[in-house]
């Protein structure tokens, strides 16, 4: 059952496809915007994805003024007012973000800075403190997992404070996402594994938890079904450009799910192991989901029983009886793990990841239980149960 109540919102227009990058001078120029300031990281700029994007704009006639290249895998307000210096420096007029995580969430504090005026980052903290519209963001994915590109949140690191601050406003919104595969080509596939199955992840903790509702569970089981048909395709032949596509689909439709519904326990504990422990955001999800949904299974046993149609596919899903499906759900997940541990060497255990010491679970559970995922979790969690699954996923 949906909650009596919902609101769901997303704003965002999504261009997807083969040439999905020569249509940004375009939209930019609906916005009125024809100078932007390209955010991105080392190794995008590495990897030959700028030379890729600067090639589209330019044959729309745009060219770009200035490139910020040096976003950290953890941004802070440091970084932010550097961005922001370039943007005013080259009187640049819109954002144009190329990267994953950090790089997007680093260019929608940017474009705070841009748009407001002055570099106080910490003054527009928190949840709705910007009141108007900021200047044109356009975000350009380069990994399909953390669905930023539809999310009104970012968290940027404040270094002399010693804290993380959250901004979430409709306002960080960007104006527009474009999915085009040159820039998920590349992706390592340990990295393509990960993200795939922190998108996988959204989705499923969308579906299953307490916020969920009619609309983000459609983008929510549409999303699960394009992982589970195209990340092991994928795995083995990294340039199918159209299965890159899909997945790239997969994570923008989960972003949209969980920007609305929300996500649980799963998230909860791996951002908890991902600050001990340094393990990858990805891989803390692909490690943890299945025993958060055994921990879930009694409190959510029809909505976890209707995965296994995205997951495995109408001719499992009809073979299967009603009361038995919510357990096959977990045995196709555990079987997705094992192939994307082969394929990619996806750790399927906290061990196996070589980084989370067994006596550092107290802390993971403790730190768990001050995150804002638990709310939406369809079980409650107090300390004895976080620490249960963290050590059951040992
Ligand atoms: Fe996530």
């Amino acid at each position: 059952m949906s909650s009596p109540y919902f609101s769901f919102f997303c704003p965002v227009k999504v261009i997807a496809g083969f040439k999905a990058l020569e249509h940004i001078p375009y939209e930019l120029g609906t916005h009125g915007a024809k100078r932007p300031l390209l955010v991105t990281d080392r190794g995008v700029r590495g990897a030959g994805l700028v030379e890729i994007v600067t090639a589209a704009l330019s044959s729309g006639s745009v060219t770009v003024p200035a490139i910020f290249d040096d976003v950290p895998p953890d941004s802070s307000t440091t970084v932010v007012a550097e961005a922001a210096r370039l943007y005013r420096q080259n009187d640049c007029d819109s954002i144009v973000a190329v990267g994953g995580g950090s790089v997007i969430d680093t260019a929608k504090a940017v474009n705070i800075l841009v748009s407001e005026g002055g570099d106080n980052l910490r003054a527009y903290c928190g949840a709705s403190v910007l009141k108007r519209p900021l200047r044109p963001f356009f975000v350009l994915p380069t990994t399909s997992g953390t669905g930023s590109e539809v999310t009104s949140v970012c968290v940027v690191k404040d270094i002399e404070a010693g804290v993380k601050l959250p901004f979430v406003s409709q306002y960080l919104l960007p104006n527009v996402a474009v999915l085009d595969p040159r820039l998920t080509l590349g992706l390592p596939p340990f990295f393509t594994a990960a993200t795939a199955m922190d998108a996988l992840t959204h989705a499923v903790e969308a579906f299953t938890g307490l916020a969920k509702n009619p609309i983000s569970d459609a983008y929510a089981t549409a999303a699960i079904k394009k992982v589970a048909v195209n990340i092991v395709p994928v795995l083995t032949n990294p340039k199918d450009a159209p299965r890159r596509l899909e997945l790239a689909l997969a994570a923008t439709m989960a972003g949209i799910a969980f920007s609305n519904s929300m996500v649980g326990l799963v998230h909860a504990l791996g951002h908890s192991v991902g600050a001990i422990a340094h393990v990858p955001h990805g891989v803390c999800m692909s490690v943890l989901l299945p025993y958060v949904l055994e921990y879930n299974l009694d409190a959510r046993r029809d909505a976890i029983g209707e995965l296994l149609l995205p997951l495995a596919g109408s001719d499992i899903y009809a073979a299967t009886r009603s009361s038995e499906r919510a357990e096959k759900t977990l045995v196709h997940l555990r079987k997705l793990r094992d192939e994307l541990f082969a394929l990619a060497g996806l750790p399927r255990t906290l061990s196996e990841t070589g980084k989370v010491p067994r006596e550092k679970l107290p802390d993971i559970a403790r730190l768990a239980l001050d995150d804002g995922a638990l709310v939406t979790n369809p079980v409650e969690a107090q300390y004895e149960q976080a620490l249960a699954v963290l050590e059951r996923a040992y």
